[in-house]
């Protein structure tokens, strides 16, 4: 004699119970509140939360000592969210978000002026609810048999003829359904259907119908009030002897023996299916298990029931990874189905690694994702989850292979940490110590370090990304080390690469003025530095680069020369259009008499500056018509004068200038002058 027990997968609560039997077991340990109307149809649940300080209410005036009111999966009216509003009652909704698209759908679509068919109980408060989101202005019907379909057809015109929309209430028989999707086609030709039947339960009802075409006893289990188990109940009748328990206390245990023995003299196999309601908790399917267990075991039928009953739940325990699909999400939470009997929660800070993001942000409701269990609450049937770790799990295995093959990744600064910061990369916490972060230490010599000098400069790279090497993953301890400096200086010496093999004489860069001497500045041209000295970066004569430019500027350069061995570049950034020289050829010839500024004096004469960039020498010996010695007695330093150009060497670009050759002149002029006036006289005098 063999004895087979199935429990059907879906026995039990679905997602749209579960979560708001969670909400309300969060409620019950933040001090207990209200439920509007009982939020599942079974007395031992409600009972349950009662001692927990959750009770349900009938109407919001019950709820005035400021407590939190759950609206239960069924939903309610706008009116109702508009009460809440008015009494100002906190509430949490906790509305299955099918429901709540079947609200959205008769609001848009009765807004557009359809008349709305609901197939379901009128008395249901799931029908209810969505009555109180139609238009007030449109005809809304509900209908629970073909009967009701046939009369209105006879004695609703606008029914008819009107643009309808014809849904159905989630917990509907599908069966039924397809029988008056039909007839409401063959008679509304301006029809809408929305096929609304929760998956939930036509999975249930299907699965129920498959298991008791296969058994030979079936126990139904939920409340006696629950439209969907009376219809699980419906459903087994068809095919074999079927109980419907409220729970394991509740089973007919005589009748249930005869049963049995009846069934062991027709055969030596007996399959016994047990399927619950949707509002049915896991413990009360168990405790039934147990029970069946109990009252046939027997001498003659050697089962072990309970081992059985086990096989046919599917377990979870902490460490296991689990796809789960997203059911709702909230600003604290995901709540998930795993497929079993238990709630599954995501805690926002179990979602994401990644800081400052909402759960919303990172899954949104129909995902599907792989999570790890972290806690299990068997007795509430509640199971807490971890996507974070899934993430970081196959974030590691990333980071180990970027440790491996020597890859930079991306991540960003999540925190500064003693020693160093954190950053999370691909779902894992890396740490980065000081020393690689890439900052200045501002250590001198044998100092010690100040930590809060250090803390403030880490500080600086908060919430920025950053490239990184991975240089250490530790998998047994999930430690990563990683280093931003190690990933900078690929990236340099990158650039470097790069550049040497692409520079030439002539070549123009646009560079960052990185630092500046006495002498000449020092550009950054992409990870290579290179020297303008000062003659090089105008045509003016200046005393100090600081005059032209600063720290930070751009600048526009080109190679003049560059030796690859020692990594030098020198640069010039005089630009050849304004080049002064070009303009003094243009304008100025040996002979011509100018106007110079003496800039500078030397033992050997004096520099007088002609055009700005263009300087002429007055050499000792052309100052004046005396022996001139010192050239500091005639000339200083910003006196003008009068000079002629004597001399122009375009090669070498230098100009020599005579003031001597002027007095010169000036003295000739003067003596003809004089032997004129003296001839005139001469010739006066005879
Ligand atoms: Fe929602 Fe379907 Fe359950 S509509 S409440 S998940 S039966």
């Amino acid at each position: 004699m063999s004895i087979n027990i199935t429990v059907a997968k879906t026995a039990g609560f679905c997602f749209g119970v579960k979560n708001a039997m969670t909400q309300a077991e969060k409620l019950a340990e933040n001090g207990g509140g209200y439920t509007l109307g009982q939020l599942i149809h079974n007395p031992f649940a409600i009972k349950e939360l009662e001692k927990k300080g959750v009770f349900a209410i009938d109407t919001l005036d019950e709820a005035k000592d400021g407590k939190t009111v759950i609206i239960r999966s069924h939903g309610v009216g706008q009116a109702v969210y508009d009460e809440l509003k008015r009494q100002n009652i906190p509430y949490i909704d906790a509305t299955c978000p099918k429901v709540v698209k079947i609200h959205k759908i008769v609001e848009e679509e009765s807004a557009k002026g359809a008349n709305v068919l609901i197939a379901g109980d009128p008395n249901h408060p799931e029908v209810k609810g969505i009555m109180g989101h139609c238009h007030k202005n449109v005809k809304v019907w509900v209908v629970n048999s073909l009967d009701d379909i046939e009369s209105l057809v006879k004695n609703e015109k606008s029914f008819v003829h009107n643009a309808l929309i014809f849904l159905s209430q989630t917990t509907g028989k599908l069966s039924k359904w397809i029988e008056y999707k039909k007839i409401v086609k063959k008679h509304c030709t301006n029809l809408k259907i929305f096929d609304t039947i929760c998956k939930a339960t036509t999975c249930r009802q299907t699965e129920a119908e498959d298991l008791a075409s296969k058994c030979d006893l079936m126990i139904v289990v939920g409340g006696r009030e629950s439209s969907n188990t009376a219809k699980l109940a419906d459903i087994s009748k068809k095919y074999c002897k079927t109980f419907f328990t409220e729970s394991a206390e509740a089973l007919p245990v005589a009748e249930i023996k005869a049963v049995l023995s009846d069934l062991a003299k027709k055969s030596s196999d007996i399959n016994i299916g047990i399927t619950a309601g949707a509002s049915t908790p896991y413990g009360i399917i168990k405790e039934v298990h147990r029970f069946m267990s109990e009252i046939t075991k027997n001498d003659e039928m050697d089962i072990d029931f309970m081992a059985e009953v086990d096989k046919t739940f599917k377990r979870v325990y902490i460490g296991n990874r689990v796809k789960a699909y997203v059911v709702a999400v909230n600003n604290t939470e995901a709540i998930v189905d795993i497929g079993t009997k238990h709630s599954g929660y995501i805690p926002a800070d179990e979602l994401t690694a990644t800081p400052g993001l909402l759960p919303k942000d990172v899954v949104k409701p129909g995902d599907e994702i792989e999570c790890v269990v972290t806690n299990i609450n068997d007795q509430d049937g509640i199971v807490y989850l971890s996507k974070k770790r899934v993430d970081a799990a196959a974030g590691l295995e990333k980071l180990a292979d970027a440790c491996n093959n020597n890859t930079t990744v991306t991540g960003i600064v999540t925190s500064v940490v003693k020693g160093g910061v954190i950053v999370t990369c691909e779902g894992s916490r890396v740490f980065v110590p000081a020393s690689h972060t890439g900052v200045s230490r501002g250590r001198r010599g044998d100092q010690p370090e100040n930590p809060e000098e250090l803390a403030k400069k880490l500080e600086t790279l908060l919430k920025k990304e950053v490239k990184l090497k991975i240089i250490e993953v530790s998998e047994g301890r999930g430690k990563v080390v990683g280093s931003i400096k190690n990933a900078a200086k690929e990236e340099s010496d990158a650039l470097k690469e790069k550049f040497w093999s692409e520079i030439e004489v002539g070549k123009k860069y646009v560079g960052e003025v990185k630092s500046m001497e006495s002498y000449g500045v020092f550009v950054d041209l992409g990870g290579v530095d290179g020297m303008v000295h000062s003659s090089e970066l105008t045509w003016n004569r200046i005393k100090h680069p600081k005059e032209v430019v600063s720290v930070g500027d751009k600048l526009e350069v080109y190679v003049k020369s560059y030796d690859p061995e020692k990594k030098r570049v020198s640069l010039g950034a005089k630009n050849p259009d304004d080049n002064p020289w070009t303009k003094f050829l243009a304008e100025f010839a040996v002979g011509d008499v100018v106007k110079v500024q003496v800039v500078s004096i030397t033992p050997f004469g004096a520099f007088a500056q002609i055009i700005p960039g263009v300087d002429g020498l007055i050499h000792i010996s052309q100052i004046s018509l005396d022996r001139v010695t010192n050239v500091a007695q005639y000339l200083t330093v910003g006196q003008v004068v009068e000079a002629k150009i004597t001399e122009v060497d375009e090669e070498k670009s230098r100009v020599s200038l005579s003031i001597k050759e002027l007095l010169e002149e000036s003295a000739g002029d003067e003596e003809e002058a004089a032997e004129e006036e003296t001839e005139g006289t001469e010739e006066a005098a005879e």
